[in-house]
């Protein structure tokens, strides 16, 4: 029995190795959203989660297998060390999907070995089989990842795939945990593997990479002109230290050079049927707000996604675009979602206008997130005369994906100029139901603000990034502010969008407060019951 499928599976792992970058870390309801937007953008697998982790991975794993997990929805997948209770873990936070996945990995260069694991060869030998099919008990689809295969013994890789595949491993995964690989080298090790472990025809290859030289997506497209059939990536590339490899970039490089990868799955060079599942229309929304949760700001220059990359500021391509698209574009904007940004509603506009906008926008609001949404956009529209596509998009990813409110601002008020000291009143109300208020002076009014802030909240961090963006174009557009802070050792990342930039700066950083709040909370919580 052969097991390649003719097109190529999209492994998406933005919710748990995307998650993993610094500051990333996003609450159940952010993860619910954005796996939502996911099974919308049709990849075939979520990996949910770590469901042995902690706690909230297990709860976040079972929310998403619950919800998103359905019939016709995406295989949801957990990951696992390749030990008893790791496997056990991600069996039960699974079991509400439809179609369910078990991730198990095992290291297998000898550097792990030594120095992380402090385990034989023989010891994997005799783990992966027992793991594997441990791991059959709870789900049939079963992976197994050796870790650091890129920097492995490939004769010893071969014989560690062979048994977890002869234990009933579906998926092999070949990560390049450390970013090492080059794309001729990554395609070498998938050749390796495809000609030397007997019984791989029963088994999908699949790649999972890192960028920390910029490699990773040049060597799954390698990987997958020799075999490859699975990709492991992350919207906008988010994870561990320079991330993984770029849902997007790979989807779209398999989109526009169709005709290139046609013959290596064996189709007509000229074949129109799409290499994947991914809608792309859907590419630039999710990386919007995959980008509006996380914290982690796109690079104006990032390809596919990043606000530059479909604008023409020469002249002289600006006239070769003009006069023939195709002299300097290769892929059409609309082809990713990103349409003319169109004014569509204003100040008197109803209910139900704003629903169908939202809805042909791809958000799905309960009742009572768009009441919330629909308040805040008359409060936008009482400001701004036209609202366009992007301002309802960061209305709704301010008014509803926000982390808990338990810190809320009720008032900020800033008085500054050339020839004054800048200073900042606030009024919060705290998780207690206490109004608190306060004011500082600072070097600038955000500076002034967040001061007064702290002499409130009283949780000591360190600002590590401010951002502030404008949604759209015009003086009276709406400004995105997105800021990173950090408290022992960890980020947290919060985001909010406003008129008044001053007013979105203030909300932004109690955004993150909050954040930092639970993270707090919930230590002190699994502290008390270890003690
Ligand atoms: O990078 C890596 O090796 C991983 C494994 C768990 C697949 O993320
Ligand atoms: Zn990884």
């Amino acid at each position: 029995m052969t097991n390649q499928p003719d097109r190529i599976i999209i492994f998406d792992t933005t919710l748990r190795d995307g998650e993993q970058s610094p500051g990333a870390s996003l609450n159940v309801d952010e993860k619910l959203n954005i796996a939502r937007a996911l099974a919308k953008l049709g990849v075939d697998i979520i990996e949910a989660g770590f469901p042995h982790a902690s706690q909230g991975d297990f709860y976040a794993v079972q929310r998403i297998a619950e919800t998103v997990g359905t019939e016709h929805g995406p295989t949801i997948c957990g990951l696992a060390r390749a030990t008893l209770k790791d496997i056990k873990s991600a069996g039960e936070a699974l079991k509400p999907a439809f179609k369910s996945r078990i991730h198990t990995f095992l290291a297998t260069s000898d550097i792990h070995l030594k120095y992380k694991l402090k385990k034989t060869r023989a010891d994997v030998l005799a783990i992966v089989p027992e793991m594997v099919a441990y791991a059959k008990t709870f789900t049939d689809d079963v992976e197994f990842s050796p870790e650091d295969a890129g920097r492995s013994d490939p004769e010893f890789l071969y014989q560690v795939l062979e048994l977890a595949i002869a234990a009933g491993a579906t998926t092999v995964n070949i990560p390049d945990t450390v970013g090492y690989t080059t794309p001729s080298e990554y395609g070498a090790i998938i050749k390796g593997i495809k000609d030397n472990v007997p019984n791989i025809d029963k088994a999908i290859i699949s790649v999972h990479g890192h960028n920390d030289l910029g490699l990773a997506v040049a060597n799954f497209l390698e990987a997958v002109k020799n075999g490859a059939r699975q990709l492991e990536c992350t919207i906008n590339g988010i994870g561990e230290r320079a991330g993984n490899a770029a849902l997007e970039e790979l989807v779209m490089a398999l989109h526009v050079r169709r005709q290139y990868f046609n013959p290596f799955l064996g189709r007509d060079v000229n074949s129109t049927e799409p290499l994947t599942n991914i809608d792309t229309k859907q590419i630039y929304k999710t990386s919007r707000l995959v980008s509006s949760l996380t914290g982690m700001i796109v690079q104006p220059n990032k390809a596919i996604v990043g606000a530059n990359a479909f604008a023409h500021e020469s002249g002289i391509h600006q006239d070769g675009v003009l006069k023939n698209r195709l002299t300097y574009e290769i892929m059409d904007a609309e082809s990713i979602g990103l349409t003319a940004n169109q004014i569509v509603l204003g100040k008197l506009s109803g209910r139900n206008a704003f629903r169908t906008r939202l809805v042909e926008l791809g958000f799905e609001l309960s009742e009572e997130d768009l009441n919330k949404a629909f308040l805040r956009f008359k409060e936008v529209a009482d400001k701004k005369r036209e609202i366009t596509d992007w301002d309802l998009e960061a209305i709704v990813n301010d008014e509803i994906q926000q982390a808990p409110e338990l810190f809320r601002l009720e008032l900020v008020q800033v008085s500054c100029g050339d020839h004054s000291a800048p200073t900042a009143t606030i009024t919060i109300r705290t998780p207690e139901g206490q109004e608190l208020k306060d004011a500082s002076v600072g070097t600038g009014p955000v500076d002034a603000i967040y001061k007064a802030i702290n002499r409130v909240v009283n949780i000591p961090n360190e600002l590590i990034e401010y951002s502030v963006k404008s949604v759209t174009a015009g003086i009276d557009a709406m400004g995105e502010v997105t800021i990173r802070l950090k408290h022992e050792n960890k980020t947290y990342s919060g985001y909010a969008a406003n008129t008044d930039v001053i007013v979105a700066s203030a909300r932004a950083y109690i955004s993150a407060l909050n954040r930092l709040y639970v993270a707090i909370e919930a230590k002190k919580e699994a502290d008390l019951v270890i003690n």
